[in-house]
């Protein structure tokens, strides 16, 4: 079954790939979709191909030097032409939400850099309405009891359905993104009004960041059995 799962993801990140040109400045997402992305591009680059990438997470940033894959930061390139990234939700106005991997805050840095963000996922990850996937949300260490209670406040108002919970690594600590932040991923069950919910946890002078990315994705490569479907947001 996984295997199934890791032939679509890799399928998916080959759509991409093909929209991929010589001489561009890519986004490398983080996950194990975007994994077969970066590793599908590292057989390019070892071919000859040339671009640049800007990585959103350290463990990218490994995979994609041990490739080969020349990298830069946002403070050397003012833009990038294309970032290629998973999701962990995709509805059908192309409004995702990410974040599982821990790289929410650099992914939308980088995604926001871009002339078009592309997003690369098997099919399982379509739904009819986001909120299903517990929503991450980065914040700062201090003053953490006050952004708890505070984000407790909007699950209440956005008619939650679950809770909200401090996320923890595998060794038993609370989980540290590279950033140094804390994730809290809450469980809304449903998210009817996704901006006002994104303006909404933005008002807490805590939270640095959350998993929401509305109007980004441009392109969608959903890979399920019978081939890749491409789903495409309208302006
Ligand atoms: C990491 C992310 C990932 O893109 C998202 O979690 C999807 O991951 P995967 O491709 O492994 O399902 O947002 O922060």
């Amino acid at each position: 079954m996984r295997q199934v799962s890791d032939n679509l993801k890799r399928e998916a990140a080959r759509m991409a790939l093909s929209q991929v040109e010589p001489g561009m400045r890519l986004g490398l997402g983080t996950g194990s979709t975007a994994w077969h992305f970066v590793d599908l591009l590292g057989e390019k680059v070892a071919q000859g191909f040339e671009c640049i990438c800007v990585p959103t997470s350290e463990r990218t940033a490994e995979q994609a030097r041990g490739l080969g894959i020349p990298l830069s930061d946002l403070d050397q390139l003012d833009y990038l032409d294309i970032t290629v990234d998973g999701a962990d939700e995709i509805d059908p106005r192309l409004n995702l939400i990410k974040g599982a991997g821990g790289a929410l805050l650099r992914e939308k840095i980088v995604a926001a850099a871009s002339n078009k963000m592309i997003v690369i996922a098997d099919v399982s990850k379509v739904v009819e309405q986001l909120g299903r996937f517990p929503l991450p949300v980065e914040v700062n260490e201090f003053g953490f009891g006050a952004t708890m209670r505070a984000l407790k406040g909007v699950l209440l108002a956005h008619s939650a359905e679950g809770e909200a919970t401090l996320r923890h690594a595998a060794d038993g600590q609370p989980y540290r993104t590279d950033g140094g932040h804390l994730i809290v991923d809450a469980c809304f069950g449903r998210i009817s009004t996704p901006e006002a919910l994104s303006r909404d946890l933005l008002d807490i002078p805590g939270v640095v960041q959350h998993g929401l990315f509305l109007n980004m994705c441009k392109t969608a490569y959903v890979a399920t059995p019978d081939g890749v479907r491409t789903m495409q947001r309208g302006d």
